[in-house]
């Protein structure tokens, strides 16, 4: 596996890759691998003939009350993971070769970021887009891979590439689970074992909304209040439960397509998880812890 941390370095790999006829994949992550990265490395791998994976907690992104400094990072151990996934190329810029400046020219991110985690987090989704937009003028890949966990940040960066024409194509894949439901996150190490379970309220929130709508109820009125019943257990200070389309427009009477996404604070941790009404929790794929 190569390791690159200049831009410059990153750039010439995958032109000289490209030059031979290959296909590159690109995973963007902000590091501490769990397996949802891991799985949208194997389907990269099934998309491309070589994969970039890279880390980078991204400042942008991150509010003044935010997690940066504390968000958990360990090279050590993504090295090693991301080497058993057979990655081709880890790329970990240090944030002076990111940022040798504060950056002035940053992407805008429209109505579609002022809602949901947008409206909690304002500024966050501008500060994604910028660094995505970054590192795909860097790693220049044929195809970048995105979870669904964080279903408005995929549907932003599809935004991203149609509306500046981005030469590459965007695969959105499934939040992989643990047995019990859990969206697996980076995230959930800082949880302790009381807030572990107490965690389980926001798939189980989803589960209840799916299945009341599964048992005939189509008000998202109705569901809305229903998620949010569920989602307000001991230990859990819930945020939103909404319906939306996949333009993140709240709907009245809801679909197959109609997506369920939640929020809550456990402790002092933030926690996000949604589902595709249509294609429910137990379609996603599982890992044990
Ligand atoms: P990060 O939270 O590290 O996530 C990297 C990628 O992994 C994202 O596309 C995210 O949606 C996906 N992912 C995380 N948990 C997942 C799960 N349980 N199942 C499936 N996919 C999952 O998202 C970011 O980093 C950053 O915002 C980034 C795009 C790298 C820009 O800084």
């Amino acid at each position: 596996m190569q390791e690159i941390s200049s831009l410059s370095a990153m750039r010439a790999w995958t032109r000289a890759e490209k030059a031979r006829g290959r296909r590159i994949g690109f995973v963007p992550t902000m590091g501490f691998l769990h397996e949802g990265h891991l799985r949208l490395v194997d389907r990269a791998r099934e998309l491309a003939d070589r994969v970039v994976l890279s880390v980078f907690v991204n400042p942008l992104q991150f509010g003044p009350q935010e997690d940066f400094s504390r968000y958990p990072r360990d090279l050590d151990r993504d090295r090693r993971l991301a080497h058993a996934r057979s990655v081709d190329c880890l790329f970990a810029p240090e944030r002076s070769a990111m940022y040798p400046a504060d950056p002035i020219a940053r992407v805008a991110a429209g109505p579609m970021a002022d809602v949901l985690e947008g409206k909690i987090r304002p500024g966050h989704f501008s500060g994604v887009l910028t660094v995505v937009a970054k590192l795909f003028h860097v790693v220049e890949p044929d195809v970048a891979l995105f979870g669904r966990k964080d279903f408005q940040q995929a549907m932003l960066v599809q935004r991203l590439v149609r509306d500046l024409d981005f030469p590459l194509e965007i695969e959105v894949a499934p939040t992989v689970r643990e047995l019990d439901g859990l969206a697996l996150s980076s995230r959930n190490t800082y949880l302790s074992p009381d807030e572990r379970r107490s965690a389980l309220a926001l798939s189980r929130a989803l589960r209840a909304v799916e299945q009341a709508w599964r048992g005939g109820q189509a008000e998202a009125a109705a569901l809305q209040k229903k998620g949010m019943e569920t989602l307000a257990a001991p230990g859990v200070q819930p945020e939103y439960v909404a319906l939306v389309d996949e333009a993140m427009q709240p709907v009245e009477r809801v679909t197959a397509k109609t997506i369920v996404a939640v929020a809550a604070r456990v402790g002092a941790t933030r926690l996000i998880d949604n589902v595709v009404l249509g294609e429910g929790i137990a379609a996603d794929p599982a890992v044990r812890a």
